[in-house]
């Protein structure tokens, strides 16, 4: 029995803070941002918005496109660093407005690689017969923790959520492999500070996002019993348009097979994977059959990637 995701949904704020808005706040340029990372503008959530408002949206979302309703569920998984509070989880709140049955509910700190900790963590508990159906969401309000006076970091981030139900499917459907990963000697580089804001050193970032997106894309591929040719479509991290390519061209795929939206909505870490499978399935770029490679890395350092046959 294979676990796969049965249905996908999204959410982003409606308001758009563009690179000539952050123009007018920090020492910055459009120029700048636009070729050093591909961002355009980013979503950002009002006051009385927050992440769990923005999760129960996509959450919704994603049961209706899997046709499920919420007693249905017998688990949920919040992937996050931005929770509302310290405790309860974002995960526990959602079982209440969400109306679940009494199951199982808990956030996942793994930052932007939190949904494939989340989906991952779910195909185990399907897999092994535990449970049939887990709601599993991406979700930050990273606009709370971001330093609007620090250009290093300010401009690169963005608001917004993603989700999906994994379920059985299908034999010769579903997750095929994965992997996932930790390194705690890069905390130093990325980090919550005692202010509570993003600290980060791009260039160290940088260089192992470049190598790890890389190596654990092939990874998966591999592992599926798959070559790089078999692979229909790419769902990177969407972090920085250069970071994705370095990706792109390890798995030499095309341009048009490659999720984008980092220029719309910026960085918007554990939600950026779902929210960009989301608006592709809704989209029809993904299609029957084909071989999907979902990567990520982020602050831990973390990384994690599953290749799954849609
Ligand atoms: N506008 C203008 N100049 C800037 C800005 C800005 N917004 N930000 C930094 N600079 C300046 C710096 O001060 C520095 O100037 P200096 O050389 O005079 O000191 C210079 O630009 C930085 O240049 P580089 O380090 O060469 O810039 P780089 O090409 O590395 O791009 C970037 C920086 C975009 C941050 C890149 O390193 C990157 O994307 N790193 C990875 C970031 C990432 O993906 N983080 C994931 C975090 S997710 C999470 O877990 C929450």
């Amino acid at each position: 029995m294979k676990a796969g995701l049965i249905g996908t949904g999204h959410y982003v704020p409606e308001k758009v803070v563009t690179n000539h808005d952050l123009e007018k706040i920090v020492d910055t340029s459009d120029e700048w941002i636009r070729t050093r990372t591909g961002i355009e503008e980013r979503r950002i959530a009002s006051d009385d918005m927050n992440t769990s408002d923005m999760a129960y949206e996509a959450a919704r979302d994603a049961l209706n496109e899997a046709d499920l309703k919420a007693e249905e569920l017998d688990m949920i998984l919040v992937a996050t660093v931005t929770s509302d509070m310290g405790f309860p989880s974002v995960a526990c709140q959602l079982q209440e407005r969400l109306g679940a049955r009494q199951i199982p509910a808990m956030d996942i700190s793994a930052a932007c690689s939190g949904f494939i900790y989340g989906i991952v963590t779910a195909k185990q508990f399907i897999e092994a017969g535990v449970h049939q159906n887990i709601l599993v969401i991406g979700v930050e309000k990273l606009s709370k923790i971001t330093n609007w006076s620090d250009r290093n970091t300010a401009v690169l981030f963005g608001d917004g959520a993603g989700a999906a139900v994994v379920s059985k499917v299908t034999e010769g459907k579903g997750i095929l492999s994965h992997e996932l990963g930790s390194d705690g000697t890069g905390i130093p580089y990325l980090h919550q500070t005692d202010e509570d804001h993003i600290y980060m050193n791009g260039r160290e970032v940088f260089k192992f996002a470049v190598r790890q997106m890389g190596e654990s894309s092939l990874n998966v591929v591999h592992q599926a019993g798959l070559t790089k040719d078999d692979v229909n479509y790419l769902i990177p991290h969407q972090a920085n348009i250069r970071i994705m390519e370095a990706a792109r061209e390890k798995l030499e795929i095309p341009l048009e097979k490659m999720s984008k939206s980092v220029d719309r909505y910026g960085n918007t870490s554990a939600a950026s994977i779902p929210i960009a499978l989301s608006e592709d399935v809704k989209a029809g770029r993904i299609k029957e059959d084909d071989v999907v490679v979902l990567v990520g890395f982020g602050g831990g350092l973390t990384w994690g990637a599953v290749a799954l046959r849609w």
